[in-house]
């Protein structure tokens, strides 16, 4: 269960940089040089780091002082052989944004909100990122009396049209992620499921190239299911990225290491992005991105110790799926259940909805008292599933 490269994970360097700080405490950590995290993430076997531009280049810095941070940076990466498979853009900690970046009620805020993302497109570029992530931590609000949500909307779809307009523009080979929550910070957040950024992106103008990240913690906050939301978002050819992490039902997002959740939950996540549809379909193809909050009663050594366990939940619950997949009890049980007739069309090759009124076997003469007689075997299914995850099989 050693990590390395070739498992693609990768961590926002906001993950191992948190300093515990929370809204009832100070930090319980000291500041993490990202040079030394960086070092240590390759150490511990990960393929990539993810960062907000802030992270890295303090929001005042001078362009001088810019152009040394990056060096360096661009050092450590060529140090390290780690990658930059994604950057995103920090529209949250600094009082500008408190009513948010591209729907502030202030106008002003949004075009400052809007040039700190172009300019932060071109890093990403830069850098190589793939993917250019879009967390609207602020777009929202706490009394529903206080934006017009329909001309908030409308900003919204201004403001992520024109960053992918500009990414088009220029050639970049950069896709934009949304990444839904539904609060925290704001009271409310717009876009908070996967399914609301979904609607969304198909009002788009330039939607083509603007998918998701969806996060673990975040959809389960909403009491959704997670496996059921990124099996969507794969369907519909928008699953452009992930953040994996752990959340114990509704309640403050957690940011817990990878199936220190919701573990049966975690199970079929993997499985999904591992061996994909039980009928074939669409795959993940990005990397396996943690955003977890070391918790603060954590020194630095249980800050490397929960970045490992990260990729050690992964890989673990990796070998469970395949081997769960590979079964053959499982195999007679997803026939049993199923799974594979779900893949059949409902009406046959050429049939029309004239012939389908017409063929009285499938209402007139259907018994549907005798057909509900049908078991499922759900439930075994399900057990060999545990079984595979609990290592009894
Ligand atoms: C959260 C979010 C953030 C975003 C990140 C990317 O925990 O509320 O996940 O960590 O992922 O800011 O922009
Ligand atoms: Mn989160
Ligand atoms: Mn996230």
């Amino acid at each position: 269960m050693t990590p390395s490269p070739s498992d693609r994970f990768t961590f926002g360097l906001w993950t191992i940089g948190w300093t515990g700080t929370d809204p009832f405490g100070t930090p319980t950590r000291a500041d993490l040089d990202p040079i030394k995290g960086m070092h240590k993430l390759a150490e511990l076997g990960a393929y990539g780091v993810t960062f907000h531009d802030n992270d890295l280049i303090p929001f005042d810095a001078t362009s001088q002082e810019r152009e040394l941070i990056l060096k360096n940076f661009t050092g450590a990466l060529a140090e390290t052989g780690l990658k930059v498979p994604m950057v995103t853009t920090n529209l949250f900690s600094h009082p500008v944004f408190k009513d948010g970046g591209f729907t502030s009620n202030d106008r002003s805020m949004r075009r400052f909100a809007l040039r700190k993302v172009l300019k932060n497109i071109d890093l990403a570029a830069e850098l190589g990122a793939e993917t250019f992530v879009m967390w609207g931590g602020r777009e929202g609000s706490e009394y529903d009396g206080s934006k017009d949500f329909a001309a908030a909307f409308d900003r919204m779809k201004e403001g992520v049209d024109t960053v992918a307009g500009y990414v088009k523009e220029k050639g970049y080979n950069l896709r934009l992620a949304i990444e839904p929550k539904p609060n925290e910070p704001r009271g409310d957040i717009f876009l908070p499921t996967i399914g609301h950024a979904l609607a969304f992106i198909a009002q788009l103008d330039n939607g083509d190239i603007v998918g998701l990240n969806p996060e673990t913690g975040h959809e389960q906050m909403a009491g959704l299911n997670f496996t059921h939301g990124i099996a969507q978002a794969l369907w519909s050819g928008k699953l452009f990225h992930i953040d994996l992490n752990g959340q114990k039902s509704i309640k403050f997002d957690q940011d817990l290491v990878f199936g220190h959740g919701d573990l049966s939950s975690a199970f079929f996540t993997v499985d999904l992005l591992e061996n994909g549809f039980p009928n074939g379909g669409p795959r993940y193809e990005g990397p396996r991105h943690f955003d977890y909050k070391a918790s603060r009663t954590e020194g630095y050594q249980g800050v490397w110790e929960s970045a490992k366990a990260n990729m050690g939940m992964y890989l673990m619950l990796k070998e469970r799926a395949l081997a769960f997949r590979a079964d053959p009890e499982v195999q007679e049980a997803l026939q049993y259940s199923g799974i594979g007739e779900l893949a059949q069309p409902t009406l046959a090759a050429g049939e029309s909805v004239t012939d389908f009124l017409a063929d009285a076997a499938s209402f007139e003469d259907f018994d549907a008292n005798a057909a509900a007689e049908r078991d499922f075997g759900f439930v075994k299914l399900n057990q060999l599933a545990l079984e595979h995850l609990m290592g009894a099989r």
